[in-house]
């Protein structure tokens, strides 16, 4: 197939071109082009978005999510490639869930899915998953995601084993002693409300581990969805030090501050919380100077009955696919903090890279995983028009610029805006 008179997002910046694929791979990238092509005219081209941190929910969970309903929703949110993490039931800590995972995924036939399998068995923190077996399955990661491995020993064998087999765990970063049940971050906003609060400490005292085995063993880790000051600073010092840390932060923790929280909308409980706005602004911070390596949404789809219940009952997590690129875009480039080009290498290049996935650039002999996006127009986000089972959102109404248009893998139109 020809794709014509876009701007194409290369190595080195935008520019106007033509190109083509064939057998899933883009074969020229031509400011001209002959023969009958698709006009993208006044479209931005941009390579698939790659996001390591989201929940599927299948098996198990499918009133929440499922494979189909998250895949649907990750290519109409520009993704080609998802990593789904395995807090699923049965847990995704064996080969067989894993073999699963990809081959309903292959059955799905949208966006990429790399599983990625627990650290321990039942993701109980007490024995290591066969981690072989699920490496030679496909999985791309270990995560214990939902919470910490507690034991320490435990994690650090995690991080040993992972390695042998060239793997990465990705790290929940929470001390479930001091989060001991609360719902929102402790301030001045808890107090308000009387919802039970969980200190930074929380947070920050778990990276500071994951970062203290990561330098004594001389092992890569990665911190997922930062969300505090002090922890990006802890990884900013790491990362100076030549501690082998990479970490991601999520939309929402650049957006929100826990302010939003006083409405009691249950959409705007998620783990780890909405912080204060010196953490916001020190996510922004840590993301321009690469403290934080990318953006993530951890999607994290719930059905009603589990959101519209008193705030602290309710479950924690927002159904992000479908707003991560505006709300990134938004944020971040509109508002001058970044380049276009910056932002998507954190959505793209940077993930890829941290899990060694193929893809993340427009270059000839690469994938055909792009998108079409129109970054001038504006919208107005409507969670009940997601296509994912998860309307958990707390951006409705809001107004962002950036919408995708069309998003092809391996060089096949898989979602077309209507
Ligand atoms: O908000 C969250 N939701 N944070 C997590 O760590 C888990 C996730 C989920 O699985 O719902
Ligand atoms: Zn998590
Ligand atoms: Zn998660």
């Amino acid at each position: 197939m020809i794709f014509k008179n876009a701007e194409l997002l290369l190595e080195g910046g935008f520019r106007r071109a033509d190109f083509r694929t064939e057998n899933g791979k883009i074969v020229e990238i031509k400011e001209k082009i002959e023969g009958e092509g698709k006009d993208l005219r006044g479209l931005a081209v941009l390579p698939g978005l790659v996001d390591i941190h989201v929940h599927l929910r299948e098996p198990g969970f499918e009133k929440k999510e499922d494979i189909a309903s998250g895949c649907r929703a990750a290519v109409k949110g520009g993704f080609t490639q998802i990593c789904c993490m395995p807090n699923t039931k049965p847990v995704t800590d064996n080969k067989v869930t894993v073999t699963y995972i990809k081959a309903r995924a292959r059955e799905v036939n949208l966006c990429k899915v790399h599983p990625v399998g627990a650290i321990t068995e039942g993701q109980k923190g007490e024995t290591l998953a066969a981690i072989g077996g699920m490496k030679a399955a496909g999985a791309v990661a270990l995560s214990e995601d939902g919470k910490t491995v507690k034991d320490t020993k435990l994690m650090a064998n995690a991080m040993l084993y992972a390695s042998d087999f060239g793997l990465k765990c990705l790290c929940h970063c929470e001390d479930e002693y001091l989060a001991d049940g609360a719902s929102v971050n402790e301030g001045y906003s808890s107090t308000l409300t009387g919802l039970k609060g969980s200190l930074r400490a929380a947070e920050d005292i778990i990276i500071a581990r994951e970062l203290c085995l990561a330098e004594s063993l001389n092992l890569p880790v990665h911190i997922c969805h930062v969300s505090t000051y002090s922890g990006v600073q802890l990884i900013r010092e790491a990362k100076a030090r030549g501690v082998k840390v990479t970490a991601e932060t999520c939309p929402h923790y650049f957006t929100l501050t826990d302010e939003a929280i006083c409405s009691f909308n249950t959409y705007t409980k998620v783990n780890p919380p909405l912080r204060e706005e010196r953490d916001r602004l020190a996510v922004i911070e840590g993301l321009k100077d690469g403290t934080l390596d990318c953006i993530v949404t951890d999607h994290a789809p719930h059905h009603k009955d589990d959101k519209n219940v008193e705030y602290p009952l309710a479950a924690f997590g927002i159904s992000g696919l479908e707003t991560s690129f505006a709300l990134s875009y938004t944020a971040l480039v509109k508002s001058g903090e970044m380049t276009a080009e910056e932002l998507v290498k954190k959505m793209s290049a940077n993930p890829a890279a941290i899990l060694n996935l193929e893809g993340g650039a427009l270059k000839e002999g690469a994938p055909a995983d792009f998108i079409a996006v129109d970054l001038n127009e504006e919208w107005t986000i409507e969670p009940e028009a997601f296509v994912s089972k998860g309307k958990n959102s707390p951006f409705g109404g809001k107004k962002v610029f950036g919408k995708i248009k069309c998003t092809a893998v391996d060089g096949e139109i898989k979602y077309e805006e209507k």
